[in-house]
């Protein structure tokens, strides 16, 4: 008899904005004349840039000749590409990452969900709170956590963020494993301070643990101060892994490019205390679970590290920032407190209610859709978060309606 695996049945029915997307699709049929703005999931409006269009035109015709046609590439990426992050996103920023270090796949949200099964299953987990739910559900599918017990998985250590810590979570106490952060933060928008993350490497190295790093919203940093990746912590390269995206770089979220760096010299331990370097397991998992991006896509990826690609990606991430000043001052207007959307696309507000009462207001009132803080975790509870990513007139008529209900 072929059975489930039960640790599935751990989880919620289903996932965050999957939950969403049939909320408002409920809503939008009983409700066809009153068409919703979607400030919910981080989904990008605007079009590629256009460097990105030509390289993927340009590589597109290649396909379409003989002589240039390819199959296969190499699993882990094509070298012009790794070589062009090496170079802009780490070598620029004084990181040393070799382009062999840089692993070129479809999506930062599959890699955040895949790496953990290089780790062992007893591995113990240091998750924040609120939280991009894939980090706590697929270890809920792989095991490593109990039951969720009054909306929180035993065996997870919860790394709360709120207001009093500036939605930064200190180091804790207790020791772990494998530690997630992301910065600039989902959902919250709150950025780490430098001295902030040299305290969580060194915790790292006392407890031999690694950190899976998230800097998919990295190009939305303009406080210089900020790092933009762990890697520019002196000694990350022995603890830290990171994740990548052109998702809310470039507008890819429907094309698909991301990376993930797992530095040669960053290793884990078998049961015996012997060391593996995590970049030959990474490296095995990639090449047997996954052929690659096309080629016209990583094409498209490498024109954004071009001086046109450069402007235009900047020009593309100011404007959703645009975007986030409005909404920041909307809302503070409205008599909410509000925090984001200085270096990152989202604001986390304060409602000052339950947030999925809150989602439901702003949608049925002013055809709005937000995030339930609580889907992000216990302490998402009394908060929404708004996204930036929309055109600028949708956000303006958001808001005008925002403010309509509420008043
Ligand atoms: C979000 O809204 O949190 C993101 O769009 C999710 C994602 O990038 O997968």
């Amino acid at each position: 008899m072929i059975r489930i695996n039960e640790n599935y049945t751990k989880l919620k029915a289903s996932y965050l904005f999957a939950d969403i997307a049939r909320r408002v699709g409920a809503y939008t049929a009983a409700h066809p004349q009153s068409p919703v703005i979607r400030l919910g999931i981080g989904d990008v409006t605007e079009p590629l840039p256009p460097a990105c269009v030509e390289a993927m035109h340009a590589a597109t015709d290649e396909m379409s000749r003989r002589e240039t046609f390819k199959g296969y590439g190499p699993e882990q990426g094509y070298a012009f590409l790794r070589e062009l992050v090496a170079q802009h996103d780490y070598a620029g920023r004084g990181c040393r990452i070799e382009p062999d270090e840089i692993f070129i796949s479809d999506g930062s949200k599959c890699d955040c969900g895949n790496i953990q099964e290089i780790f062992s299953t007893d591995a113990r987990l240091a998750i924040p709170d609120p939280v991009y739910p894939v980090y706590v559900d697929t270890n809920v599918m792989a095991g490593r956590t109990g039951a969720n017990v009054g909306g929180r998985y035993e065996g997870i250590l919860y790394l709360e963020s709120n207001a009093s810590n500036g939605y930064v979570p200190a180091v804790p106490d207790a020791p772990a494993d494998l530690i997630y952060l992301c910065f600039p933060n989902n959902p919250t928008g709150a950025v780490a301070t430098r001295a902030q993350l040299e305290a969580w490497v060194a915790y790292a190295k006392r407890n031999r643990a690694v950190i899976l790093f998230d800097s998919a919203y990295e190009a939305y940093i303009r406080d210089p101060a900020i790092p933009h990746s762990i890697y520019e912590i002196e000694g990350a390269r022995e603890v830290a892994i990171e994740f990548r995206s052109f998702s809310k770089t470039a507008g890819f979220t429907g094309t698909r490019c991301a990376y993930t760096v797992v530095p040669k010299s960053l290793v884990a331990w078998d049961a015996s205390g012997q060391t593996h370097p995590l970049h030959a397991l990474w490296n095995r998992r990639h090449t047997t679970k996954f052929n690659g991006v096309s080629y016209p896509v990583q094409r498209a990826a490498a024109a954004i590290f071009s001086e046109a690609g450069r402007q235009q990606t900047r020009a593309l991430t100011d404007f959703y920032l645009g975007n986030a000043q409005l909404i920041r001052s909307a809302v503070a207007s409205l008599g909410l407190s509000a925090v984001g959307g200085d270096n990152a696309p989202y604001i986390w507000v304060n409602s000052g209610r339950d947030s999925w009462d809150f989602f439901d207001l702003l949608l049925d009132k002013a055809q709005v859709v937000c995030t339930p803080g609580a889907g992000f975790g216990k302490c998402g509870e009394g908060h929404i978060r708004i996204s930036a990513f929309n055109s600028r007139e949708n956000v303006e008529k958001a808001l005008v309606r925002i403010a309509a209900a509420l008043r």
